[in-house]
């Protein structure tokens, strides 16, 4: 399988909060932008493996900064490293100010998806060429958080999580 590189997986979605979408302090309800996560996350995943994507585990989210309702607000995924089937992805969450039309960044998330095939069974996935210095720096973290992930999911035991162990040693 030919390995790709994350640009080829960018995915961009940009929508408005609509009162709808918000808390009673006229904030971006929190589930809806995990959804909005999802939804490019999983075109992401879709984009690198060109396989049927699955949500296995949301590894990481952090509600950084309130958005408030009337935001344009910008959801950038993007493959961060590709395991056997598994593909971690890496959410960037940008709020365009509306005179100056510069984004700030609110909030990031990691998520995993794993590719199966029509029964559901895993497949597995090219491999991901990091370029860029940032890219580099989330690919080299990715094994840790997966170890973490699945220890946390008791699908890992910790002696084996030699990446995460290093981290403490
Ligand atoms: C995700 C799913 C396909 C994994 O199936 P499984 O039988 O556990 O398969 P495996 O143990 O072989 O795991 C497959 C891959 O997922 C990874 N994985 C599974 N659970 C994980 C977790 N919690 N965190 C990180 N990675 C995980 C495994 O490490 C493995 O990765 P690799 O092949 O790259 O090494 C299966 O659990 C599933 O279909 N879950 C439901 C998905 C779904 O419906 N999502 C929408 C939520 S509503």
């Amino acid at each position: 399988m030919t390995p790709k590189h994350p640009s080829e997986s960018l995915t961009i979605l940009t929508d408005l909060v609509l009162p709808s979408e918000t808390n009673p302090l006229n904030n971006l309800f929190g589930g809806e932008l995990l959804a909005r996560m999802d939804r490019a996350a999983s075109i992401s995943a879709r984009r690198h493996s060109r396989r049927i994507v699955v949500t296995a585990s949301v590894n990481h989210v952090a509600f950084n900064r309130a958005i408030p309702l009337g935001s344009v607000v910008t959801v950038e995924a993007k493959v961060s490293r590709a395991f056997k089937s598994s593909m971690e992805i890496f959410i960037d969450i940008w709020v365009e100010d509306r005179e100056s039309g510069n984004k700030t960044k609110a909030n990031e998330a990691i998520y995993t998806f794993v590719a199966v095939d029509d029964t559901g069974r895993p497949v597995e996935v090219p491999q991901l060429i990091p370029e860029t210095e940032l890219e580099k720096q989330r690919y080299e973290a990715a094994l840790r958080r997966k170890q973490l992930s699945l220890v946390i999911a008791g699908k890992m035991n910790p002696h084996d999580a030699t990446e995460l162990k290093a981290l403490f040693i």
